[in-house]
């Protein structure tokens, strides 16, 4: 019987619809800032579904919200989500996937009257993008002990309003402790955001692992001076100096090549007009790789390069860590689990790190916990064109449910 069991993914798509068109964007986009209105809006959505399917629902002090479903015995639950939380430019399947595809599987138990021994729960943590707030995936660091509460809610975001405010006028400063209900296993469905699966005609990925992630910010100070009268040699211009950072980067991901990255997100110059020499920038740096000697390389030939660049220049520099993850194994008891699990239900299944992060790197130092992807098409993401086709969110639904009912068995 447990094995025939299916996801309705009708049902997974209409609630993905729904939830969509909160903070709904141009272009078909999803715009939902972490403890923004759209992100209360959100959370009232979800939290909604998850009492209407009958889970108790548990939010805690960072506003992580947890939804249970009693097993036959007491004791910590098998637990599956992501985040609803976007980029400003989002699409609506990133995070959403994990925690409605999670509420899909509880909504296909409670129809066959199904109740696993161990207990379920369906999360989703507080600002997994980290887009307004760094570092990103605090909800599920705080949840986990590797970041402190007090640090997580004193957080200034980008637009200069303080974390804990903004939790509190959403009315999801919760009362649970944080870290509460302790995961037996963590699993979590979600779009690969690249490129691999479909290039490669894959329907699964067994996630190997999460690469590691530095995101630092630079301010640069120059001296503000007139376009026309300065000649080169008096200037400190600090948006020269961006751009050269900017070219360093790219240069840097070049020459370590394989899966290192590099990223100027986020710049800002002033002031920013067209007859004067800018004086102050405000940039970001990502850079990303699967191994963590060939990551701090990076880092190492970025910083020296951008205080090199910023001295010949006269301009002052300053690094802000924004946030340093190591890279994270996933248990290979359970990316073999994914793996076998999609061959059963005779889908192409590969074995690859996750380019992105996710909270499943975060839980796994408190549980065992693994990904399932599902191909994105042309491997777009954070990008209003995201896309899945539901033929795959359904295949990687099915794959979600017959791995939480093994392990809740
Ligand atoms: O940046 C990331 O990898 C994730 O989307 N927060
Ligand atoms: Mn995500
Ligand atoms: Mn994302």
């Amino acid at each position: 019987m447990r094995d025939n069991l299916r996801i309705n993914g009708d049902r997974l798509c209409r609630r993905l619809q729904e939830l969509a068109q909160v903070g709904r964007i141009a272009g078909d986009g999803v715009c939902r800032l972490a403890l923004s209105d759209e992100d209360r809006e959100g959370r009232n959505l979800v939290v909604g579904w998850m009492r209407d399917l009958g889970l108790a629902v548990k939010i805690d002090a960072i506003g992580n919200v947890v939804g249970i479903r009693a097993g036959l015995e007491v004791g910590p639950p098998v637990m599956t989500g992501s985040h609803i939380d976007t980029v400003r430019t989002g699409g609506r399947y990133d995070g959403t996937l994990g925690v409605l595809a999670g509420l899909e599987v509880i909504a296909t138990l409670n129809d066959a009257e199904i109740t696993t021994k161990r207990p379920l729960a369906v999360a989703f943590f507080t600002n997994e993008e980290g887009s307004r707030f760094q570092p990103d995936m605090f909800g599920s660091l705080v949840y986990t002990g590797q970041l402190s509460l007090a640090e997580a809610l004193a957080t200034k975001g980008i637009d200069g309003a303080t974390a804990g405010d903004e939790l509190a006028r959403i009315g999801y400063a919760g009362p649970e402790p944080v870290g509460r209900p302790r995961a037996h296993t963590y699993v979590e469905l979600h779009i690969e955001q690249g490129p691999v699966l479909e290039a490669e005609g894959f329907r699964i990925g067994a996630v190997e692992g999460v690469q590691g992630i530095s995101w630092s910010e630079f301010t640069l100070t120059g001296q503000s001076n007139h376009a026309g009268t300065t000649p080169m040699r008096m200037r400190k211009d600090a948006g020269y100096v961006a751009a050269e950072i900017t070219v360093c980067a790219r240069k840097i991901a070049q020459a370590l090549d394989g899966y290192q990255v590099a990223t100027v997100g986020a710049l800002t110059l002033s002031p920013n007009l067209v007859n004067v020499v800018p004086n102050h920038v405000v940039m970001t740096v990502d850079l990303r790789n699967t191994d963590e000697d060939r990551l701090q390389d990076a880092e190492r030939r970025l910083f020296d390069f951008a205080q090199r660049a910023a001295a010949t220049e006269g301009v002052g520099l300053t690094r802000r860590p924004l946030a340093r993850f190591a890279p994270v194994g996933f248990a290979p008891h359970l990316v073999g689990r994914v793996e076998a699990i999609a061959r059963d239900f005779g889908l192409p299944v590969k074995r690859l790190p996750s380019g992105a992060g996710h909270d499943a790197q975060i839980m796994a130092a408190v549980c065992p916990a693994c990904m399932i992807f599902v191909p994105s098409v042309g491997g777009i993401s954070h990008n209003v064109e995201e896309y899945t086709a539901p033929a795959d969110l359904g295949a990687g639904a099915d794959v979600l449910l017959r791995l939480l009912l093994e392990l809740a068995e």
